[in-house]
């Protein structure tokens, strides 16, 4: 095509799109003013389902209510809408709502589980299978992705998280975005996503859910920040404010965070809805007198929904009314709530044609097993253990995680089906069973139990079989929402159990699923090889087979840093150096008796745990091995409106064709700010087959050099700066240059 005729098209297509822009805001303007205050109040109003009860029905020909979460029952769904459609005076649809996390029936592994993948194409399209069956009863709206980046594994929210690192954080949470939303959000498929939770919600203190955070602004901006802007970049049709407050400010009542942030900065026009009554526990916070105080602190701060919070449908017409908030602001909540619901085409197309015969299809079962398998860590593989060969005649396969349908499932699995999962007993089974003597002996029950009773079992069958395969790790039950542990070693006698397996001298394949990263520093030293495999999901089973036995090769990589110790906890790759960095460190159990109080050295690490993480960000073994060369540079200099290359080749110097996950990280040597000592910047999952060699080149522009500085602004510094293309965030030679 001429260059003209790209441009005409190109105009063509820009009017095209401010034309519909136009359309849906003149559409918006017209309902707006055929509306009552009620009826806009009401739009601003989000209740759980409950049927088809008189209650409900009758909000909404009232025109009370504009949102629905959890109804799921799509002959429900489909009244409730026809009822708004035909019986309420103006006829506006309603938006169903579902916590949709990772999956709605085919489960793909925890969040955590999908960002250890590194593969964004993957967790996009984990995110279309979720739309494309959730959205078949109804649901065009889920709470999810999560993009709270978080450093502490206590925080059971953890699991719903993509680690601790922004940029990881950014790129999966986008992936997710486009995956719900797809090309076309008014497409019937298609279902709008939620950027949450707005913002800080990951630093809760202690690592205790809904606790107090106090975050500096640059750290806000730095940190927690960038994923949602990301987020919205990618489109996303709503933010949803989190349950904390971030130094005394309670989210839902935040002007800083959601006014000028949000809507001044970023001009973000979707909406914007509370968390789960989190307008009324501004009361519990102990920042709003009453509920009517706490409808006027969230409609000042911009908040659009209440979720379950009754604040606003109770108080909004009075403080209006009493001008104590203008109807001007409650018509910029209801712009953006029926913005909304135009995108998503509901006003053309309210009903839902049922077609369950998407749930479990055979494509979406094969992704999910995908993404199990690429998001499982190999974390160490003794002698080569793994994969097992043929010389392996028989298998014990031990522990609480090895056949419990419900708990691979992971947390917020609303409408999984645990029937549906297949567990790595039953995939050995289905695979290995005529192959293989299988002796199947969990030893505990369930992975908090403390009777050490079953364990005598399972060191018989250890005893009669070649190898062990433990599955350990924890139940779904203790991570999630509300699900937070102080102590994140392996819950109740499982690591007895491993000790006694491992006397029968064994090899002891350790198989961890959980939904956060635990303190396994013994248990890994005892074991042979080990998988962590997080909650994985449906498949977990069979992608765990597929790893143990070879069909398949790890490529996972850690999303987030496995600390030997609770107390390291916050402990994550990005700290900053500190002015006396860890050296000579002498730990506890080496410092003499009576040794003088200079004798350590005085540097920055713990004296029973050291200075470094069990597994670093960024690390996974592979069966085969990788070889990086050192990165080279398209030239040493680079100022503003200019870039480098930086390239890098990896060589498969293994037997096997495998995926590695290259990173590239970058540090800032002097700044007027102390800066981290490496940050991840780029990313690329590659497949190389064995003896082959790959070349992996990265762009890097000032724009990715810059940090927030003490005013508040965002600039590249220049000075020197150093660059690694490397396999994990510790690993590396870091290559110099400078920003002019
Ligand atoms: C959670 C949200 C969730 C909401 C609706 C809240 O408790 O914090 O993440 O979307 O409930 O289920």
């Amino acid at each position: 095509m001429k260059k003209t005729n790209v441009l005409i098209l190109f105009s063509l297509l820009l009017w095209g799109c401010s034309q519909s822009k136009n359309n849906v805001e003149a559409r918006i303007d017209d309902l707006l003013s055929k509306m009552t205050l009620k009826e806009k109040i009401g739009q601003m109003n989000q209740l759980t389902g409950t049927g088809l009860s008189t209650d409900m029905t009758d909000c909404i020909r009232s025109g009370e209510v504009g949102s629905i979460l959890n109804e799921v029952d799509v002959k429900t769904v489909n009244e409730l809408q026809r009822i708004a459609v035909e019986e309420s005076r103006l006829g506006i649809p309603l938006i169903f709502a579902r916590d949709v996390i990772h999956g709605y029936k085919t489960i793909f592994p925890i969040p955590l589980g999908q960002a250890a993948s590194w593969n964004k194409e993957l967790v996009e399209e984990g995110a279309r299978i979720a739309a494309k069956e959730a959205t078949s009863v109804g649901i065009r709206w889920t709470f999810a992705p999560m993009v709270d980046v978080t450093r502490d594994p206590r925080w059971g929210r953890i699991a719903e998280s993509c680690g601790e690192d922004p940029y990881l954080t950014s790129v999966m949470g986008a992936a997710m975005v486009k995956g719900f939303q797809g090309n076309d959000l008014s497409e019937p498929r298609s279902m709008g996503a939620c950027a949450k939770h707005f913002a800080g919600y990951g630093a809760a203190e202690s690592g205790k859910d809904y606790n107090t955070t106090w975050i500096p602004e640059i750290q806000l901006r730095e940190t927690f920040l960038p994923p949602f802007k990301a987020a919205l970049d990618a489109g996303v049709a709503s933010f949803m404010c989190s349950f904390n407050d971030i130094n005394g400010v309670p989210s839902s009542g935040n002007e800083f965070l959601n006014k000028q942030i949000l809507r001044n900065e970023w001009k973000y026009d979707g909406l914007l809805v509370s968390d789960w009554a989190s307008i009324q526990q501004m009361i519990s916070h102990g920042v709003c007198s009453d509920l009517k105080d706490a409808a006027k602190k969230a409609a000042n701060a911009c908040v659009d929904m209440d979720m379950m919070g009754f604040a606003y449908i109770s108080h909004l017409e009075e403080l209006v009314k009493s001008g104590e908030i203008s109807e001007k602001q409650i018509d910029e909540a209801v712009r953006n709530i029926l913005r909304m619901k135009f995108r998503l085409g509901l006003f053309d197309q309210p009903y839902t044609k049922e077609d369950t015969t998407v749930f479990y299809a055979t494509e979406s079962l094969e992704k999910a097993k995908q993404a199990a398998i690429e998001g499982t860590i190999l974390l160490k593989n003794d002698n080569n253990l793994l994969p097992l060969n043929d010389k392996i005649k028989s298998v014990a396969v031990i522990g609480p995680l090895s056949d419990a349908p419900s708990d691979q499932l992971g947390t917020w699995v609303f409408d999984g089906e645990p029937e549906r999962s297949i567990t790595p007993l039953q995939a050995i089974k289905d695979t290995y069973g005529s192959k293989l003597k299988i002796i199947a002996e969990k030893g505990l029950n369930y992975s908090r139990e403390i009777s050490e009773d079953g364990i005598k079992k399972s060191v018989e069958a250890a005893k009669k079989s070649d190898v062990v395969l433990l599955f350990v790790g924890e139940e779904a039950i203790l991570s999630g929402e509300a699900h937070c542990r102080a102590d994140i070693s392996l819950p109740g006698a499982q690591s007895k159990l491993l000790s006694e397996l491992k006397k029968t001298g064994k090899p002891v394949v350790l198989i961890v699923m959980a939904g956060r990263p635990l303190t396994i520093e013994k248990e890994v030293n005892q074991a042979d090889g080990v998988l962590y495999a997080f909650h994985g999901g449906t498949m977990a089973g069979p992608a765990l087979i597929d790893l143990i036995f070879g069909k398949a090769v790890p490529s996972g990589k850690l999303p987030i840093t496995i600390p030997r110790m609770v107390g390291q906890i916050p402990i994550y790759y990005s700290h900053k150096m500190t002015g006396r960095p860890a050296e000579n460190i002498c730990l506890i159990d080496n410092i003499p008796v009576g040794a003088p109080q200079t004798s350590l050295g005085n540097t920055s690490f713990h004296l029973d745990a050291g200075d470094s993480p069990l597994f670093p960000f960024g690390y996974g073994l592979s069966y085969t091995t990788f070889e990086y060369s050192k990165p080279t540079l398209s030239k040493n200099t680079i100022s503003e409106g200019d870039s480098i290359i930086v390239e890098c080749s990896i060589k498969n110097t293994g037997k096997l064709d495998g995926k590695e996950v290259v990173q590239l990280y970058v540090r800032d040597l002097v700044g007027s700010l102390a800066r981290p000592i490496r940050e991840l910047k780029g990313f690329e999952k590659i497949f190389i087959k064995a003896g082959e060699t790959k070349k992996v080149s990265f762009t890097l522009k000032p724009k990715y050099l810059a940090f927030w500085i003490a005013d508040m602004t965002k600039k590249a510094e220049p000075g020197k700066f150093e660059v690694w293309i490397s396999n994990d965030s510790q690993t590396g030679v870091p290559v110099k240059f400078e920003l002019k």
